[in-house]
């Protein structure tokens, strides 16, 4: 599927993060996660989608996109994501604290099972977000993430 382009502006950037397979930008009131394929970023926002309507992710704001990069972006990008487009969507931006114990981190991953039969592999405080004094799992990127067959 062809996706909508957007072109991303630095001047609305207002902080970035990234890990393996994200590029996350907070742009104005809004998160954006990149990825460098169009079919990786859908992946995973259907799973953010899935957890979302369980209470157990971010809102999704909007459908999968190409963001357009400008060079001055493009070198804020981990080296493995330096390209003129990126793949991504929307999201809803959650608090995401380094002291955040383990043990809500743990029944977080229990109740991922139980509510929806998935399991999160990478669990740590930084891919994790207090949403409205609720945890809820932020990282649904193929490497972090398993659904249980
Ligand atoms: N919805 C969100 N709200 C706030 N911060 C976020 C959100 N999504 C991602 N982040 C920030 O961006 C970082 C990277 O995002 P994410 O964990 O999805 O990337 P990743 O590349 O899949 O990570 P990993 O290296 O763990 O596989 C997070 O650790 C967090 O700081
Ligand atoms: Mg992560």
């Amino acid at each position: 599927m062809l996706a909508t382009q957007k072109k991303m502006q630095l001047s609305k950037v207002q902080g970035h993060d990234s890990g393996c397979e994200c590029f996350f930008i907070k742009y104005g009131d809004v998160g954006i996660k990149l990825y460098d394929d169009e079919d990786h970023a859908t992946r995973v926002a259907d799973r953010q989608r899935k957890a979302s309507e369980h209470g157990l992710g971010p809102d999704i704001l909007g459908d999968v996109a190409a963001y357009c990069m400008p060079e001055d972006l493009i070198e804020l990008a981990p080296l493995n994501m330096r390209k003129p487009v990126l793949y991504g969507y929307e999201t809803e931006i959650v608090e995401v604290r380094s002291d955040t114990p383990w043990a809500a981190i743990k029944s977080l991953r229990l109740e991922m099972e139980d509510v929806w039969g998935c399991k999160i592999f990478d669990c740590g405080c930084r891919n994790a977000g207090w949403k409205s004094g609720k945890l809820v799992c932020i990282d649904f990127g193929d490497c972090s993430f398993e659904e249980l067959s």
